[in-house]
């Protein structure tokens, strides 16, 4: 498997970085992921657009153009074998290692950052969870993501905590809230629920990161002519939804069929999650594809 890594392809393991790297030593970058259609990275602008302004956001000195990223998702689709099937990829950029070793805390500009883009195949098990649903654990406010909630930073341990959580109760995605049971958003996707034919998502209020597949089930909902808003919604507006359903770029629309232990609506994915389901899959795909 090769990886780009600061102008280079290499093997994984002959990727190295410097231990001084601020990405290591204090989570100091950005990323983002997103799906590889045989070959055809989705919303890559988008994807590219919201990584250079989050890195800017950190100020750190990115120069990498869309063009270039685009050629480096190239190389890697045809160097990797995934010209067919899906892929995830993932660009990290990271603050980079100041010579002296020491915390960066003026001067960023001069610190040319990391950037490391990798390209593996989906798991097969993602298939699976689409098409039966998964579980969700609810969890308290330690879990979410506290500071800059809206950047999707290498400070990833709340996440990664969450999700443990969620694999120890037998779940693939935790629900997080604040001290007052509002819900925010999946550890790593936005969610949303589904009550009388309408779709509802957490009104994104600077409390979470409103990705990008959230805005385009929302465009797609209102196509199909699904009544679809953000509101504020608690922990009960779980247990009386009819539908409940996580999206992310990778994951796609994942349906929740059951919530701590208790079915969601008739526990099993409902029909409005499928209809968007194939139609998120109609709008990425190209026909020919499909
Ligand atoms: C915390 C969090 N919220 C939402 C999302 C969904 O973002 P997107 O649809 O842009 O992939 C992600 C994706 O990884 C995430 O980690």
């Amino acid at each position: 498997m090769l990886v780009y890594l600061d102008g280079k392809f290499l093997p994984a393991d002959q990727a190295q970085i410097s231990i001084w790297d601020g990405g290591y030593l204090h989570g100091d970058g950005v990323y983002t992921t997103l799906r590889v259609y045989a070959g055809n990275p989705v919303e890559l602008p988008a994807h590219w657009e919201r990584l250079t302004l989050q890195a800017r956001a950190l100020e750190i000195p990115l120069d990498l153009s869309l063009e270039t990223l685009g050629g480096i998702v190239a190389e890697l689709v045809a160097r990797n074998g995934l010209a067919e099937g899906d892929g995830r990829l993932r660009v990290t950029v990271s603050r980079g290692a100041p010579p002296d070793g020491s915390l960066p805390l003026t001067g960023l500009d001069r610190i040319r950052p990391t950037v490391l883009v990798t390209l593996v195949p989906v798991p097969d098990a993602i298939a699976a969870w689409q098409r039966e649903g998964i579980g969700a654990v609810v969890l308290g406010p330690a879990y979410r993501r506290s500071h800059f909630p809206e950047l999707k930073t290498l400070n990833g341990l709340t996440t990664v905590l969450a999700l443990r959580q969620a694999a120890r109760a037998g779940c693939r995605e935790a629900l997080l809230t604040t001290a007052r049971g509002r819900l925010l958003e999946g550890a790593v996707s936005n969610l949303f629920l589904v009550r009388d034919g309408r779709l509802l998502t957490p009104a994104a209020r600077g409390g979470f990161l409103p990705g990008l597949t959230r805005r385009r089930v929302l465009e797609l909902a209102r196509g199909l002519g699904t009544p679809a808003r953000e509101a504020s919604l608690y922990r009960r507006d779980l247990q009386e939804a009819d539908e409940v359903f996580c999206a992310s770029s990778v994951r796609e629309i994942l349906p929740v069929v059951r919530i701590d232990r208790e079915p969601v609506g008739a526990g099993r994915p409902g029909p409005v999650t499928r209809t968007l389901q194939a139609a998120y899959r109609a709008a990425m795909v190209p026909p020919q594809q499909a």
